[in-house]
């Protein structure tokens, strides 16, 4: 079935230098809008980036039944615009619409609806080298109905941002012991905005003791080590990658699936497996060169300089040689064409 697409392009907002714009603030010219109603996807268009008009009775206001992803654009050494790996953030927004019982956009529609949009707004992704665009496709029970239910109208927007260097220094986390950012059973694998606002209380008290963000542990022993804000975690501990394995509740994250591929490719020495608190503390405490980084589409690689763990604070390896760089480097340069897609995670426009 096609789902027709219509364009109506006009639109007053300039391509301006957003360099020195905040993440996420400055939207681009345009943005895609479908509506679900009597179990269809209809009226599908592309229009000048606008505010929404809702009812105050919209479900997604008062239960929460919202989902979203995000991806990156990047300019290719040769000209063209690249969205990085599209179908495997479809998949994710599948399992996480499933997970909160909202219907599926067939992928012909989010398909086309992304590259119209990112084509229309390719003027935006910025020239520099640590600049590509942020695509922000996302859905809403949009039905107007106060009692608590499965909604049956939704809206399914892509809205884009340009995005540059997303931290400017290395991370001082902590090791979160009291709350938990998801249990067996929840949410925590789906990209659901309930997640995030959980998430908040606990990494305001971290800020507030001067830390950027906290690592999340698994909720019934705060032993196992999960994941941090919007980034999977990974560490180089004896030369060896080391990651935590999926769950119910991290988030499969596209830039830790791409480099534990590229780890793989390279023949480093790589594990998937629980990451204990006290494996690292020790590690710590007997002196050993230890990396610890988060991995995610907004930051990339984020190296963490601090972890504190049990309330004392530990160094862990950042110098330029470390590994983590050498894996973003190679991320960056599959991304912008200067090295072999042998995976195929390029969709060019
Ligand atoms: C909770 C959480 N974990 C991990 C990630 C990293 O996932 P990805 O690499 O697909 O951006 C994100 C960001 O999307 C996130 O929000």
């Amino acid at each position: 079935m096609a789902y027709p697409i219509s364009i109506s392009a006009q639109s007053e907002r300039q391509v301006k230098d957003t360099k020195s714009i905040p993440f996420g603030k400055q939207p681009t010219e345009h943005m895609f809008i479908s509506e679900y109603k009597d179990g269809q996807w209809q009226n599908s268009r592309i229009v000048p980036f606008a505010e929404l008009t809702m009812s105050p009775f919209a479900l997604c206001l008062h239960y929460g039944q919202t989902v979203f992803e995000g991806m990156k654009a990047f300019h290719t050494k040769d000209g063209r615009i690249n969205i990085f790996r599209p179908d495997k953030h479809y998949d994710r927004f599948v399992k996480s619409l499933d997970r909160m019982c909202m219907p599926e956009v067939p992928k012909s529609l989010f398909m086309e609806a992304l590259h119209q949009l990112v084509q229309l707004d390719g003027a935006w992704i910025p020239e520099e080298a640590d600049g590509s665009l942020y695509i922000r496709p996302f859905m809403i029970a949009s039905e107007e109905r106060l009692g608590v239910k499965v909604a049956d109208e939704y809206l399914f927007m892509i809205v884009a941002t340009p995005a540059y260097q997303y931290y400017a220094k290395p991370l001082k986390v902590k090791v979160e012991d009291t709350y938990s950012r998801a249990a067996d059973g929840g949410t925590g694998f789906a990209k659901c905005g309930g997640n995030y606002g959980g998430a908040f209380y606990p990494t305001q008290l971290a800020r507030e003791a001067g830390y950027d963000q906290v690592i999340w542990t698994d909720s019934k022993t705060h032993e196992l080590i999960e994941e941090s804000g919007t980034m999977n975690l990974m560490f180089v501990i004896n030369g060896t990658l080391v990651t935590p394995p999926l769950s119910g509740t991290i988030l499969d994250g596209i830039t830790r699936d791409s480099l534990l591929a590229i780890a793989k490719d390279k023949g480093l020495q790589m594990e998937v497996r629980p990451v204990n608190v006290h494996e690292l503390k020790q590690a710590l405490e007997a002196g050993q060169k230890i990396e610890a980084f988060g991995a995610g589409t907004a930051a990339v690689i984020a190296p963490i300089e601090t972890i504190a763990i049990d309330g004392k604070e530990y160094t862990c390896y950042i110098a330029e040689d470390a590994m983590m760089y050498q894996l973003q480097k190679e991320l960056y340069d599959i991304r912008h064409g200067n090295a072999p897609d042998n995976h195929n995670w390029n969709y060019i426009i």
